[in-house]
């Protein structure tokens, strides 16, 4: 776990993970497997992983790089990695094995509620039917809450690096497996992933308003130290109306828009390990007490933990709460945050909120 073991009072939280994307917890052990069930070679970039040690061994590089911001060119970028994970998942076996895998994971690390990012456009736009993919993380929605006790309410991502029109016409056809209006259930949101270069969310303004006016939450990604951040995050808080931001940390060099995410109860998503993989602890770290300070509401969450050092939802509370020097009351407060930014249903709302108020702290 990145050099950090996981501590009896971190692992004892229950957990709220709210900043996840699913085909980022694809395991190298079941994409082998699913690599041999659907004899499909493993290869990324020039190179074909002919062994599992092969494939296993390559999980060890970190791609941490932004070739377009003057980053090396010549090695994979993260997200390519990410992409490349993808080429497995084929049938809808598949997407369930995928989403079973992620919520026995859960269950382990005491996930009792989780929103996974879904992008759907990594898997139509290889050919795979969007059935598929959502009739196999339906069925795991429905058995990782009966198996695992952990409920889940999905998001769709926008690729936002693919043609807006390409994701407009995503979303029409996922649009019958949402929540309400007679929908299968699967998602109650909208989000913006990939890679946000000169991708800003206005471009996607029109699609998050008509997921609105569907009766869907929308958030999006606002990356840390990403060309154009601070324009990103204030067309989200002030063009678009967004309800949650998905990172968004670098708020913090701007006073008004820390007051609009004050002003507005905007919360962020925060994944520390991803943002410690190319930031010093001592420039990282205490940005999370002056969120504190400030007032912004935060939670701490995994982003992609097979591809980011397998650091998952755990990992990243035990750096909060080491590197960050937090206090047991104010990781459970990180707890009670994820809880209050969370769009589940009261029931399941208070379920958690019971379990953390039952904790024998000292
Ligand atoms: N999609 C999956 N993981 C992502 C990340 N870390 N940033 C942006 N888009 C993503
Ligand atoms: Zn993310």
């Amino acid at each position: 776990m990145n050099g950090l073991p996981i501590s009896p009072f971190i692992a004892s939280l229950p957990k709220v993970e709210l900043h996840i994307h699913i085909e980022g917890t694809l395991r190298p052990a079941l994409r082998w497997k699913l690599a041999q069930r659907n004899n499909i070679p493993i290869r990324f970039r020039d190179t074909e992983y002919k062994t599992y040690e092969e494939l296993l061994a390559s999980y060890s590089v970190i791609y941490n790089h932004r070739p377009e911001l003057g980053g090396r060119k010549d090695v994979p970028t993260f997200l390519e990695a990410y992409f490349a994970g993808c080429e497995v998942l084929v049938t809808e076996d598949d997407f369930y094995d995928l989403a079973m895998d992620y919520f026995a994971r859960c269950q382990e690390m005491r996930v009792r509620y989780v929103e996974p990012f879904f992008d759907i456009q990594a898997h139509t736009r290889r050919g795979i039917p969007a059935e598929a993919v959502l009739n196999g993380y339906l069925r795991a929605q429905h058995d990782g809450a009966a198996k695992y006790g952990v409920r889940s309410s999905w998001i769709f991502c926008f690729l936002r690096d693919e043609p807006v029109e390409d994701g407009e016409a995503a979303y029409k056809a996922v649009l019958p497996w949402a929540k309400g209006n007679g929908g299968h259930g699967l998602f109650h949101a909208v989000g913006l992933a990939s890679n946000a270069y000169e991708r800003p969310p206005s471009l996607f303004k029109a699609a998050f308003m008509r997921a609105k006016a569907d009766g869907l939450h929308i958030t999006t990604h606002c990356d840390f130290g990403q060309k154009d951040t601070h324009e990103h995050i204030r067309q989200a808080i002030f063009d678009i109306g967004i309800e949650r931001i998905d990172h968004g940390l670098d708020v913090l060099d701007r006073d008004e828009l820390v007051a609009g995410l004050v002003e507005k109860s905007i919360g962020l998503t925060l994944c520390p390990h991803a943002y410690h993989r190319r930031t010093a602890t001592d420039v990282l770290f205490p940005k999370l007490r002056q969120l504190l300070d400030r007032g912004v509401q935060f939670c701490i969450n995994s982003d992609d933990p097979v591809y980011m050092s397998d650091v998952w939802i755990d990992g990243n509370m035990e750096k909060a709460y080491h590197y960050g020097n937090l206090s047991k009351t104010e990781m459970i407060q990180l707890v009670r945050n994820a809880i209050d930014m969370c769009w589940a249903d009261a029931d399941i709302k208070t379920s958690i909120y019971v379990e953390l108020d039952a904790l024998d702290v000292e």
